[in-house]
């Protein structure tokens, strides 16, 4: 596996993304390619979110943000959408002492008033258990939708300030994760080449990296190959590429 801590590309050496999303897509395929259930997909994807985490750690990303389920998800069959409820349920009661052991700090983002009260309740045990936490923050996206997360944060904003013109420092503040590294990379896996409502607000300068594999093949090197084309960009937020690389 090649470490990517300290990547030289021609222009530069750069030090790692200290946000990454990724849009983990393409579990129903991969199933249906074996001929399976779709929740095999969603099953086989445990281990690459493992892997991701445990890559995540490695390489030095401080946020590491997981679209798991969006707001939109709700639509699919009654079936498939409890069987990922499920398997949320089961992978945060096997995972979250393993996470805590390595110093993993969890937030779970999105509406999860949605959610049973048992699994309101485990979240809110894992969030609780891992806040001390140092390493690694493990944000998973789930009943989350980029245009709730502006509309919560604009609601925040009528709530507190009544009759107040509304600035793009306020909604920044009340958007999910603002307390932490700003998004620099997002990933999508599956072919797909669209946004689906992640974090909007978040990837207005962020970088974009598809991947055609399935999610449940995406594995370190795959991981790996997204923060080096990341590391070859050169990101200019407005600014002229010369006046980039004066700054330097
Ligand atoms: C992503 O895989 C996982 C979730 C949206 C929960 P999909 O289930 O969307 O897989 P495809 O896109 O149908 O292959
Ligand atoms: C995006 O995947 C959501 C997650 C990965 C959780 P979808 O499969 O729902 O996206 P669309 O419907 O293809 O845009
Ligand atoms: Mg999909």
């Amino acid at each position: 596996m090649t470490n990517p801590t300290n990547i030289t590309t021609n222009t530069q050496t750069t030090i790692c993304p200290k946000h990454v999303g990724i849009i983990m897509d393409g579990n129903g395929r991969w199933a249906k390619q074996r001929g399976k259930a779709r929740t095999f997909g969603h099953k086989a994807g445990v281990e690459s979110v493992r892997s991701a985490v445990k890559f995540a750690q490695q390489s030095g990303v401080q946020v590491l943000t997981l679209f798991a389920f969006s707001s939109e998800n709700w639509k699919r069959p009654e079936d498939e959408v409890s069987i990922l409820m499920e398997l949320f349920m089961y992978v945060l009661g096997r995972e979250v002492k393993r996470l805590h052991k390595n110093n993993v700090r969890l937030k779970v983002i999105g509406d999860t008033r949605r959610f049973s009260d048992k699994l309101q309740k485990k979240i809110a045990e894992a969030e609780a258990q891992t806040e001390q936490n140092t390493g690694l923050v493990l944000a998973v996206a789930a009943n989350y939708g980029g245009r709730w997360d502006i509309v919560q944060s604009v609601n925040h904003h009528i709530k507190n300030k009544p009759g107040q013109l509304i600035s793009e420092d306020d909604i920044h503040q009340q958007v999910s994760l603002s307390d932490f590294a700003d998004l620099d990379l997002i990933i999508r896996t599956g072919g797909e080449q669209r946004i689906s409502n992640f974090l909007l607000w978040h990837a207005a300068y962020a970088e974009l990296y598809f991947s055609d594999e399935l999610w449940p093949d995406f594995r370190e090197e795959s991981f790996a190959k997204a923060i080096k084309s990341f590391a070859s960009r050169q990101r200019r937020f407005g600014l002229t590429g010369d006046q980039v690389e004066n700054s330097k």
